[in-house]
């Protein structure tokens, strides 16, 4: 047996057209997928480590090359419907209905599970999760390696994940056999994670389809984990410390008028203290602040804006050496909530101003 943990593979890095892949370059990612090989490709969310999800060997590769813990299940990639049933025990039909209205897309479903998952990828859960993602690369990937494909986000764990190419190479570099690279994920943040297996369907990780839009497809209210509206355990992989930049993250929400007083202060403190500074906020805060390495986000109302850039923020922080990052918290609603989501869970701190006029 092949030692994979001592073993550094030369990485191949394609780029591949997002709209009209070259059907050459996926054959070739195909062929490496279906021989136990890992391919990093794009989604519309952020880019996946992709193992072939019925292969044990090939999806401990995956954890090996992640240094990813072995109780945190991944996600299986599918093209079709057909695919999703037969990975899971039958799709019931309120997950076929979630289908239809939001596949491909960022949505995850987890349903119970088929005995053709190898436990590995479940992390010994007697569900999985699935997810149809909106992208062509992807999408002709998964049809022409015909298998479901295992995929967690395609960073070293603990690190944001990747949102280009370039991420995947600095962190997977000799880990992986083929980097697919695309471009810019165009969400940027993970999907949205639906537990399907309880009476009331729990949204386990806020994502790009927002718990507003859930409610409207399914007609009743969602649950959400973590709001003491549920018993159930989370998605596993959101007990660890994630999304987390090297530099320390100072998260600060709340009152609006009273929110960029309190980034100019922190930020002036944190400097004196010796820090390298970066602030991420909005473009309307970044308007009132004097000191350098300011990243606008996006407008305050926009957090889909904000979504996409958060990662490639975080990552060039750590390019630039920042030591300290102060960051501007959004409206927790609609996609704002996956937002602040992946932000409480970067941030070491978070500071909450309140209303004082
Ligand atoms: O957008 C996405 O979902 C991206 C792209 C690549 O598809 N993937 C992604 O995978 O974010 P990952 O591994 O970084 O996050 C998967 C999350 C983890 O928190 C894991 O615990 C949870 O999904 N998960 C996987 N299987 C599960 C299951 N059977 N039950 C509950 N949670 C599960
Ligand atoms: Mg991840």
């Amino acid at each position: 047996m092949t030692d994979f943990t001592a073993m550094l593979v030369e990485t191949h890095y394609w780029r591949v057209d997002p709209i009209n892949p070259d059907q050459d370059v996926i054959t070739a990612a195909a062929r490496i997928l279906r021989q136990g090989g890992l391919v990093a490709f794009p989604t519309e969310t952020v880019y996946g480590l992709g193992a072939n999800a019925l292969d044990s060997r090939a999806v401990k590769r995956i954890f090996i090359a992640k240094g990813r813990p072995a109780d945190n299940p991944l996600i299986v990639h599918v093209s079709d419907l057909e695919q999703a049933a037969a990975i899971t025990a039958g799709l019931p039909p309120l997950a076929v209905k979630l289908a239809k209205a939001f596949w491909p897309g960022p949505l995850t479903l987890v349903l119970p599970k088929a005995d053709a998952v190898p436990g590995e990828v479940t992390a010994g859960l007697d569900t999985v999760a699935v997810r149809m993602p909106d992208h062509r690369v992807a999408l002709a990937l998964i049809r022409a390696a015909g298998l479901p494909v295992a995929a967690p986000s395609a960073n070293v764990s603990g690190r944001p994940s990747p949102t280009t190419g370039e991420h995947v190479r600095q962190d997977l570099e000799g880990r992986v056999e083929v980097i697919l690279d695309a471009g810019p994920a165009p969400h940027g943040l993970e999907s949205t994670i639906l537990d399907l297996t309880t009476d009331v369907p729990v949204v386990l990780r806020p994502g790009g389809v927002t718990r507003e839009a859930l409610t409207r497809a399914i007609g009743t209210d969602v649950a959400v984990a973590g709001r003491g509206e549920t018993e159930r355990p989370r998605a596993p992989g959101m007990k660890y410390r994630h999304y987390a930049p090297r530099g320390e993250l100072y998260l600060v929400e709340g009152d609006r008028r009273g929110v960029p007083r309190r980034i100019a202060e922190l930020a002036a403190e944190l400097k004196s203290a010796g820090h390298r500074v970066a602030v991420l906020c909005s473009a309307e805060t970044a308007r009132l602040l004097p000191c350098d390495r300011v990243y606008v986000m996006g407008l305050r109302d926009d957090p889909a804006r904000v979504g996409a850039r958060l990662y490639q923020l975080l990552r060039r922080c750590d390019e630039d050496g920042v030591t300290a990052i102060v960051a501007e918290g959004v409206e927790p609603v609609g996609v704002g909530e996956a937002v602040m989501n992946r932000l409480r869970k970067a941030a070491g701190k978070v500071i909450t101003v309140g209303d004082d006029r």
